[in-house]
């Protein structure tokens, strides 16, 4: 999950792909997904590509109730020994969350955790950490409340948080946008402001790839140097190699089929 920081990220929680699956939402990327077998594969995929990097991952069984419960990124939001537990943007999303909190709370056992209330709206997946700089997006999921809530948490450890605005053709933040390094921001031309990001710390840059690799631009950084990305972005793939970094590839045609990229399909912690 963006929420961690790269050198923190040796912990996934992830969770299976439901039977249900083709009814998950899909809007913004493509119409849905059509292949729930092959799903299931390039979820085993993901799962391996993290364990061979090192991370030890735990994954939830599925709820066939909820064709979206694979994407977990959007239930949870912890930080450094803390827990928000958002309120999601998707009525139909809400009841996903109660077993990601319950395993994340006996996890990390003695983990602070707020919920939010009332109009309050939240999906993970409109949160990137640049080291201890934080950005949300202001989406069709997330709203100012839900913003406000967010805030409160990282005021306590005096982390800044910024703003973006997510354009209507697109879900998250992280749909467009991930830090594949604690230095690094990948965006796709088309989207956002160049300014959106605002003034970056010493050492920290925003990098612009063409418009057509727009879901490319999610990726998971990890610690060692190593980035998983999505196969087929071959400006995303070049681009991180130029800077010394080791690429790893996922075929995530399924899961984009849905409106899910890398990132939403885990909650490092
Ligand atoms: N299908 C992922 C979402 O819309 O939340």
């Amino acid at each position: 999950m963006a929420t961690v920081r790269v050198d923190q990220k040796h912990r996934a929680l992830v969770r299976s792909v439901p039977s249900s699956y083709k009814q998950a939402l899909a809007r913004f990327f493509a119409t849905g997904p059509t292949d729930v077998a092959l799903a299931k594969v390039q979820h085993q995929a993901y799962i391996d590509a993290l364990r061979d990097a090192g991370v030890e991952v735990h994954c939830l069984d599925a709820d066939d109730n909820h064709p979206d419960c694979m994407f977990v990124e959007d239930q949870a939001v912890v930080v450094d020994g803390h827990m928000l537990l958002p309120t999601p943007g998707a009525p139909s999303r809400v009841a996903e969350q109660p077993p990601i909190a319950e395993f994340l709370m006996s996890a990390l056992e003695g983990i602070q955790t707020c919920n939010m209330g009332g109009d309050a709206r939240m999906d993970g997946g409109d949160i990137i950490r640049l080291g201890n700089l934080f950005f949300v997006g202001r989406s069709s999921r997330t709203n100012d409340l839900g913003i406000a809530s967010l805030r409160s948490l990282l005021d306590f450890f005096d982390y800044e948080l910024r703003i973006i605005d997510i354009p209507p053709h697109a879900l998250h933040l992280t749909s467009i946008c991930s830090t594949p390094t604690d230095e690094l921001i990948l965006i796709p031309e088309g989207y956002l402001d160049a300014e959106a990001f605002g003034t970056l710390p010493d050492g920290c840059e925003v990098i612009w790839m063409p418009t057509e690799e727009a879901y490319g631009c999610n990726t998971i950084g990890l610690p060692n140097q190593t980035v998983l990305i999505a196969e087929g972005y071959p400006t995303v793939k070049a681009t991180l190699e130029q800077r010394g970094l080791k690429t790893i590839e996922l075929d995530m045609s399924e899961i984009r089929a849905a409106d899910g990229s890398l990132t939403c399909c885990s909650i490092f912690y």
